[in-house]
């Protein structure tokens, strides 16, 4: 037989869960809900810009409704499409405050997925890359109604984590814990292809990415990490400025280039002392996605996978990418090292 043209990612799913002992066809039919999901989204994030032209009415979505905001629509239909499978026991966005109950007579399952249905949605007008992101976990208490410690389980047990970047091409990036894989959106097919085959970051990178507009709401430890990027030195070199505002997007250029993301504590700024990132929804997902490639993620005080969560839409800092860059980030932000 001759090599197929292209390896879809649900062929690539069901290859992987007859390596797993233990995945059935539930988790298979989840994660097709999810890229189903996430064409619908691909579709409408392109067709964002038309809205205005087309007018509102113009632009009705494939549930026939009137064109909603991108995030709320998003967030509906990730919902929607999850309940589908009948394999979900609780959802949870960070589009909303509580936990989202399945809905009256729908059948439920085992799966936990938290979601982040729109990441980086103030770029949306301006045409710059957006995403989603998700954490899928088992639910771990007994009984057939689901609890807060389902959903509130560290990234440690995540059984897999992605996300969709809705960029140049639209992409899903993917681990169940066997390494990360990256799948390319032909759209002349609709399939999301195998494109990026067991992606690993370089061990160090040459790419910083943090909103230096909070300068002023650092610590000095934090600080004096910038200003040891920005020197010359003979065993470094000098580290180039990116910054999206999408964490998808950023991080998505420096799982493949090296580097590495920082969202820390601002720890002047009374209104973000953990940060900005949601644990649940995006570090936690990003964290073990980079870790299956051989990054690392931390809060500056230890693993992000490690923390046990004690609220839904709990933030926590965030310093991922590159092993060594991480490590070196770290080592300053803790004053160990100064220069
Ligand atoms: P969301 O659009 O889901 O609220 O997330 C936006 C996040 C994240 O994508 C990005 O890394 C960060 O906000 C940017 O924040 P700043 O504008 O404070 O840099
Ligand atoms: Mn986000
Ligand atoms: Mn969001």
């Amino acid at each position: 037989m001759s090599e197929p043209l292209g390896i879809t990612v649900t062929n690539h799913v069901l290859s992987m869960q007859h390596r797993h002992e233990g995945a059935r066809g539930a988790f298979t039919h989840l994660l097709n809900e999810i890229i189903m999901a996430a064409k619908i989204i691909s579709s409408e994030v392109n067709k964002a810009g038309l809205v205005d032209i087309l007018g509102s009415t113009g632009g009705q979505n494939i549930q026939g409704e009137t064109v909603k905001k991108l995030d709320e629509f998003s967030n509906n239909l990730m919902i929607d499409r999850l309940y589908r499978s009948g394999h979900v026991a609780v959802l949870a966005s960070e589009e909303d405050a509580d936990p989202i109950e399945p809905p009256r007579g729908v059948q439920t399952g085992e799966y936990v997925v938290l979601f982040d249905p729109l990441d980086g949605s103030s770029n949306i007008d301006a045409n710059v890359s957006i995403g989603t992101i998700f954490s899928i976990l088992r639910k771990c208490s007994k009984g057939p109604e689901y609890q807060m410690e389902d959903l509130l389980q560290p990234g440690l047990k995540q059984v897999a984590a992605g996300y969709v970047l809705y960029g140049s091409s639209t992409m899903m990036v993917y681990t169940t814990g066997n390494g990360v894989s990256g799948f390319t959106l032909d759209p002349s097919v609709g399939e999301f292809l195998l494109s990026h085959p067991e992606i690993k970051i370089p061990q160090r990178g040459k790419i910083v990415s943090a909103n230096m507009g909070y300068w002023d709401y650092w610590d000095e430890n934090l600080k004096n990490y910038f200003r040891y990027l920005r020197t010359v030195t003979d065993t470094k070199p000098v580290y180039s400025l990116r910054y999206i505002g999408s964490l998808v997007a950023d991080f998505h250029r420096n799982l493949l280039y090296g580097g590495v993301f920082l969202y820390p504590a601002d720890s002047k700024d009374p209104k973000k002392p953990y940060g900005k990132l949601r644990l649940l929804y995006e570090c936690n997902p990003m964290g073990m996605i980079c870790e299956q490639a051989g990054g690392l993620a931390s809060t500056g005080d230890g693993r992000v996978l490690e923390v046990e969560p004690s609220d839904l839409h709990q933030r926590v800092p965030l310093i991922i990418g590159s092993p060594q860059d991480v490590e070196e980030a770290v080592a300053f932000i803790n004053g160990q090292r100064k220069e």
